[in-house]
Protein backbone atom coordinates (compact mmCIF):
# COMPACT_ATOMS: atom_id res chain seq x y z
CA UNK A 1 0.00 0.00 0.00
CA UNK A 2 1.64 3.28 -0.94
CA UNK A 3 -0.24 5.66 1.38
CA UNK A 4 -0.83 4.66 5.00
CA UNK A 5 -4.54 5.36 6.15
CA UNK A 6 -4.31 8.39 8.45
CA UNK A 7 -5.46 7.50 12.18
CA UNK A 8 -6.43 10.39 13.96
CA UNK A 9 -3.78 12.38 15.52
CA UNK A 10 -1.89 9.64 15.80
CA UNK A 11 -1.11 9.61 12.20
CA UNK A 12 -0.65 13.53 12.03
CA UNK A 13 2.40 14.42 10.32
CA UNK A 14 4.99 16.14 12.97
CA UNK A 15 7.47 17.70 10.60
CA UNK A 16 10.11 15.71 11.70
CA UNK A 17 9.36 17.26 15.37
CA UNK A 18 8.26 14.85 18.10
CA UNK A 19 4.81 13.79 18.07
CA UNK A 20 4.71 14.33 21.86
CA UNK A 21 4.90 17.83 20.81
CA UNK A 22 1.25 17.52 19.60
CA UNK A 23 -0.44 15.86 22.27
CA UNK A 24 -2.22 19.23 22.86
CA UNK A 25 -4.03 19.45 19.20
CA UNK A 26 -7.46 18.86 18.95
CA UNK A 27 -8.96 16.02 17.03
CA UNK A 28 -10.49 17.78 13.78
CA UNK A 29 -12.69 16.19 11.07
CA UNK A 30 -11.65 18.72 9.15
CA UNK A 31 -9.17 18.32 6.67
CA UNK A 32 -8.68 21.54 5.87
CA UNK A 33 -10.74 25.04 7.12
CA UNK A 34 -10.58 28.86 5.67
CA UNK A 35 -12.16 31.86 7.26
CA UNK A 36 -12.12 35.07 5.09
CA UNK A 37 -8.81 34.01 3.54
CA UNK A 38 -7.74 37.22 1.19
CA UNK A 39 -4.74 37.68 -1.02
CA UNK A 40 -4.08 40.93 -2.57
CA UNK A 41 -1.15 41.13 -5.35
CA UNK A 42 0.53 44.10 -5.31
CA UNK A 43 2.26 43.69 -8.55
CA UNK A 44 5.42 46.28 -9.35
CA UNK A 45 5.35 48.85 -11.39
CA UNK A 46 2.78 51.16 -12.03
CA UNK A 47 -0.14 47.87 -12.24
CA UNK A 48 -3.10 47.95 -9.65
CA UNK A 49 -3.06 45.44 -6.79
CA UNK A 50 -5.30 42.34 -7.85
CA UNK A 51 -7.84 41.10 -5.67
CA UNK A 52 -6.99 37.49 -5.86
CA UNK A 53 -9.04 35.87 -3.27
CA UNK A 54 -12.21 37.90 -1.47
CA UNK A 55 -12.74 36.63 1.57
CA UNK A 56 -13.58 32.92 1.68
CA UNK A 57 -14.66 30.29 3.71
CA UNK A 58 -14.06 26.90 3.67
CA UNK A 59 -14.82 23.20 5.00
CA UNK A 60 -12.93 20.00 3.43
CA UNK A 61 -13.72 17.43 5.67
CA UNK A 62 -10.96 14.54 5.51
CA UNK A 63 -11.10 11.88 3.52
CA UNK A 64 -12.57 11.38 -0.28
CA UNK A 65 -11.60 13.49 -3.38
CA UNK A 66 -12.64 16.81 -2.82
CA UNK A 67 -12.44 18.79 -6.59
CA UNK A 68 -11.92 22.58 -6.89
CA UNK A 69 -13.16 23.98 -10.12
CA UNK A 70 -13.08 27.26 -11.76
CA UNK A 71 -12.24 28.91 -14.74
CA UNK A 72 -8.89 31.09 -15.17
CA UNK A 73 -7.93 33.00 -13.13
CA UNK A 74 -10.39 31.85 -10.17
CA UNK A 75 -7.87 32.04 -7.94
CA UNK A 76 -7.23 28.52 -7.60
CA UNK A 77 -3.82 28.70 -7.44
CA UNK A 78 -3.37 31.37 -5.18
CA UNK A 79 -5.74 29.64 -2.46
CA UNK A 80 -3.26 26.42 -3.26
CA UNK A 81 -0.24 28.64 -3.04
CA UNK A 82 -1.22 29.76 -0.06
CA UNK A 83 -1.83 26.59 1.88
CA UNK A 84 1.97 24.93 0.19
CA UNK A 85 3.42 27.99 1.70
CA UNK A 86 4.64 29.55 -2.21
CA UNK A 87 2.21 32.67 -1.28
CA UNK A 88 1.73 35.04 1.92
CA UNK A 89 -1.74 35.23 2.53
CA UNK A 90 -3.44 39.12 2.97
CA UNK A 91 -5.58 38.64 5.86
CA UNK A 92 -7.43 35.63 7.22
CA UNK A 93 -7.12 31.89 9.06
CA UNK A 94 -5.96 28.86 7.66
CA UNK A 95 -6.02 25.37 9.57
CA UNK A 96 -4.77 22.10 8.22
CA UNK A 97 -4.86 18.67 9.93
CA UNK A 98 -6.14 20.43 13.35
CA UNK A 99 -2.90 22.73 12.72
CA UNK A 100 -3.57 26.66 12.41
CA UNK A 101 -0.89 28.02 9.71
CA UNK A 102 0.56 30.65 11.70
CA UNK A 103 0.67 29.61 14.85
CA UNK A 104 1.95 25.70 13.85
CA UNK A 105 3.18 26.39 10.10
CA UNK A 106 5.38 23.29 10.57
CA UNK A 107 3.03 20.79 11.25
CA UNK A 108 0.81 22.24 8.96
CA UNK A 109 3.16 22.13 5.79
CA UNK A 110 3.99 18.71 7.03
CA UNK A 111 0.45 17.13 6.78
CA UNK A 112 0.16 18.39 2.83
CA UNK A 113 1.66 17.25 0.06
CA UNK A 114 1.17 19.86 -3.03
CA UNK A 115 1.69 19.35 -6.41
CA UNK A 116 2.20 22.89 -7.85
CA UNK A 117 0.47 23.60 -11.55
CA UNK A 118 3.69 25.30 -11.92
CA UNK A 119 6.75 22.57 -13.47
CA UNK A 120 10.48 23.24 -12.04
CA UNK A 121 13.36 20.68 -11.43
CA UNK A 122 16.68 21.52 -11.25
CA UNK A 123 17.46 20.01 -14.75
CA UNK A 124 21.08 17.90 -13.45
CA UNK A 125 19.09 16.08 -10.58
CA UNK A 126 17.52 12.22 -10.92
CA UNK A 127 14.25 11.35 -10.29
CA UNK A 128 15.69 9.36 -7.30
CA UNK A 129 17.69 12.34 -6.22
CA UNK A 130 14.63 14.99 -5.97
CA UNK A 131 13.19 12.42 -4.20
CA UNK A 132 15.57 11.80 -1.56
CA UNK A 133 16.16 15.64 -0.93
CA UNK A 134 12.90 16.45 -0.56
CA UNK A 135 12.93 13.52 1.83
CA UNK A 136 15.20 14.77 3.63
CA UNK A 137 13.80 18.37 4.12
CA UNK A 138 10.92 16.59 5.90
CA UNK A 139 12.95 14.24 8.08
CA UNK A 140 12.20 11.06 6.83
CA UNK A 141 14.69 8.63 7.90
CA UNK A 142 16.60 7.18 5.30
CA UNK A 143 15.01 3.55 6.44
CA UNK A 144 11.55 5.16 6.03
CA UNK A 145 11.85 6.79 2.16
CA UNK A 146 9.81 4.26 -0.32
CA UNK A 147 11.82 6.53 -3.32
CA UNK A 148 11.16 3.62 -5.73
CA UNK A 149 7.94 2.53 -4.44
CA UNK A 150 6.86 5.64 -5.40
CA UNK A 151 8.88 6.05 -8.51
CA UNK A 152 7.20 2.93 -9.19
CA UNK A 153 3.88 3.79 -8.73
CA UNK A 154 4.23 6.62 -11.34
CA UNK A 155 5.24 4.71 -13.60
CA UNK A 156 8.88 6.26 -13.13
CA UNK A 157 10.69 3.67 -12.10
CA UNK A 158 12.91 3.49 -15.45
CA UNK A 159 13.72 7.08 -15.23
CA UNK A 160 15.28 6.87 -11.62
CA UNK A 161 18.61 7.81 -12.92
CA UNK A 162 17.99 9.96 -15.74
CA UNK A 163 18.85 13.14 -15.79
CA UNK A 164 15.14 15.25 -15.02
CA UNK A 165 16.12 18.26 -18.43
CA UNK A 166 15.71 14.41 -20.37
CA UNK A 167 12.09 13.55 -19.14
CA UNK A 168 9.05 14.49 -21.07
CA UNK A 169 6.66 17.14 -20.00
CA UNK A 170 4.15 14.55 -18.88
CA UNK A 171 6.81 12.41 -16.48
CA UNK A 172 8.21 15.90 -15.00
CA UNK A 173 4.21 16.22 -14.16
CA UNK A 174 4.04 12.82 -12.83
CA UNK A 175 7.83 13.69 -10.67
CA UNK A 176 5.93 15.98 -9.19
CA UNK A 177 3.41 13.79 -7.70
CA UNK A 178 5.78 11.80 -6.60
CA UNK A 179 7.99 14.24 -5.14
CA UNK A 180 4.85 15.21 -2.77
CA UNK A 181 4.04 11.90 -1.79
CA UNK A 182 7.66 11.51 -0.27
CA UNK A 183 6.81 12.07 3.52
CA UNK A 184 3.32 10.31 3.09
CA UNK A 185 0.80 12.77 4.05
CA UNK A 186 -2.16 12.43 5.15
CA UNK A 187 -3.84 15.34 2.50
CA UNK A 188 -2.48 15.71 -1.15
CA UNK A 189 -3.39 18.45 -2.89
CA UNK A 190 -3.17 18.51 -7.01
CA UNK A 191 -2.98 21.72 -9.09
CA UNK A 192 -3.98 20.77 -12.68
CA UNK A 193 -2.08 17.36 -12.49
CA UNK A 194 -2.89 16.33 -16.06
CA UNK A 195 -2.08 19.63 -17.80
CA UNK A 196 -0.29 18.61 -20.60
CA UNK A 197 -0.36 15.16 -20.10
CA UNK A 198 -1.09 12.44 -22.78
CA UNK A 199 -4.40 10.38 -22.56
CA UNK A 200 -2.72 7.20 -21.40
CA UNK A 201 -0.69 9.35 -18.20
CA UNK A 202 -3.83 10.91 -17.68
CA UNK A 203 -5.82 7.81 -16.99
CA UNK A 204 -3.11 6.60 -15.01
CA UNK A 205 -3.07 9.40 -12.85
CA UNK A 206 -6.39 9.28 -12.32
CA UNK A 207 -6.20 5.46 -11.28
CA UNK A 208 -3.36 6.69 -8.82
CA UNK A 209 -5.58 9.44 -7.55
CA UNK A 210 -8.44 7.05 -6.97
CA UNK A 211 -6.18 4.40 -5.24
CA UNK A 212 -4.81 6.91 -3.04
CA UNK A 213 -8.33 8.32 -1.50
CA UNK A 214 -9.54 4.50 -1.54
CA UNK A 215 -6.42 4.12 0.76
CA UNK A 216 -7.67 6.89 3.02
CA UNK A 217 -5.83 9.87 1.63
CA UNK A 218 -7.74 13.03 1.45
CA UNK A 219 -6.84 14.25 -1.92
CA UNK A 220 -8.18 17.94 -3.44
CA UNK A 221 -7.61 18.22 -6.65
CA UNK A 222 -7.77 21.45 -8.64
CA UNK A 223 -8.69 21.88 -12.45
CA UNK A 224 -10.21 24.09 -14.65
CA UNK A 225 -11.61 21.12 -16.66
CA UNK A 226 -15.38 19.82 -15.88
CA UNK A 227 -15.28 16.60 -17.12
CA UNK A 228 -12.12 15.91 -15.13
CA UNK A 229 -13.44 17.31 -11.97
CA UNK A 230 -17.13 15.89 -12.02
CA UNK A 231 -15.16 12.41 -13.19
CA UNK A 232 -13.20 12.05 -10.26
CA UNK A 233 -14.53 13.86 -7.22
CA UNK A 234 -16.67 12.71 -4.31
CA UNK A 235 -17.64 16.77 -3.56
CA UNK A 236 -17.07 19.84 -5.93
CA UNK A 237 -16.69 23.61 -4.45
CA UNK A 238 -16.73 25.87 -7.68
CA UNK A 239 -14.67 29.53 -7.44
CA UNK A 240 -14.80 32.32 -9.79
CA UNK A 241 -13.34 35.55 -9.34
CA UNK A 242 -11.91 35.29 -5.77
CA UNK A 243 -15.26 33.80 -4.62
CA UNK A 244 -16.66 30.51 -4.19
CA UNK A 245 -19.95 30.48 -6.28
CA UNK A 246 -21.11 26.68 -5.31
CA UNK A 247 -20.79 23.35 -3.61
CA UNK A 248 -22.19 20.04 -4.98
CA UNK A 249 -22.17 16.40 -4.08
CA UNK A 250 -20.89 14.34 -6.85
CA UNK A 251 -25.03 13.23 -6.81
CA UNK A 252 -25.80 17.05 -7.21
CA UNK A 253 -23.22 17.88 -9.69
CA UNK A 254 -23.96 18.15 -13.18
CA UNK A 255 -22.77 20.78 -16.12
CA UNK A 256 -25.82 22.82 -16.15
CA UNK A 257 -25.61 23.66 -12.54
CA UNK A 258 -21.97 24.17 -12.17
CA UNK A 259 -22.35 26.75 -15.21
CA UNK A 260 -25.21 28.46 -13.31
CA UNK A 261 -23.30 29.00 -10.25
CA UNK A 262 -20.38 31.07 -12.42
CA UNK A 263 -22.81 32.88 -14.64
CA UNK A 264 -25.45 33.88 -12.13
CA UNK A 265 -22.46 34.91 -10.05
CA UNK A 266 -21.46 36.82 -12.86
CA UNK A 267 -24.70 38.39 -13.21
CA UNK A 268 -25.19 39.72 -9.73
CA UNK A 269 -21.22 41.09 -10.22
N1 LIG B 1 2.23 36.73 -8.55
C1 LIG B 1 1.14 37.40 -8.95
N2 LIG B 1 1.16 38.74 -9.04
C2 LIG B 1 0.06 39.43 -9.43
N3 LIG B 1 -1.12 38.85 -9.73
C3 LIG B 1 -1.20 37.51 -9.67
C4 LIG B 1 -0.08 36.70 -9.28
N4 LIG B 1 -0.45 35.41 -9.30
C5 LIG B 1 -1.74 35.39 -9.69
N5 LIG B 1 -2.19 36.66 -9.92
C6 LIG B 1 -3.57 37.05 -10.31
O1 LIG B 1 -4.47 36.50 -9.35
C7 LIG B 1 -5.67 36.04 -10.01
C8 LIG B 1 -5.88 34.57 -9.66
O2 LIG B 1 -4.83 33.80 -10.25
P1 LIG B 1 -4.64 32.23 -9.98
O3 LIG B 1 -3.35 31.81 -10.59
O4 LIG B 1 -4.84 31.99 -8.53
O5 LIG B 1 -5.89 31.63 -10.81
P2 LIG B 1 -6.25 30.12 -11.18
O6 LIG B 1 -7.69 29.93 -10.78
O7 LIG B 1 -5.26 29.19 -10.64
O8 LIG B 1 -6.18 30.15 -12.78
P3 LIG B 1 -5.70 29.00 -13.83
O9 LIG B 1 -6.91 28.13 -14.10
O10 LIG B 1 -5.34 29.82 -15.06
O11 LIG B 1 -4.54 28.26 -13.27
C9 LIG B 1 -5.47 36.32 -11.49
O12 LIG B 1 -6.11 37.55 -11.77
C10 LIG B 1 -3.99 36.44 -11.65
O13 LIG B 1 -3.64 37.29 -12.72
MG1 LIG C 1 -3.99 27.81 -11.47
Amino acid sequence: MLHEPAKGKDRRATGGQDASENRDVPDTPHAITAENLKKIYRPEKDMPPVEALKGIDLTIPQGSIFGLLGPNGAGKSTFINILAGLVLKTSGTLNVWGFDMDENPRNAKASLGVVPQEIYFDPFFTPREILDVQAGLYAVSPKERRTMEILEALNLADKADAYTRSLSGGMKRRLLVAKAMVHNPPILILDEPTAGVDVGAKSEIYRFISELAADGMGVILVSSELPEILGLSDRILVMHEGRFTGEFSREEASEERIMQSIYNRRAEA
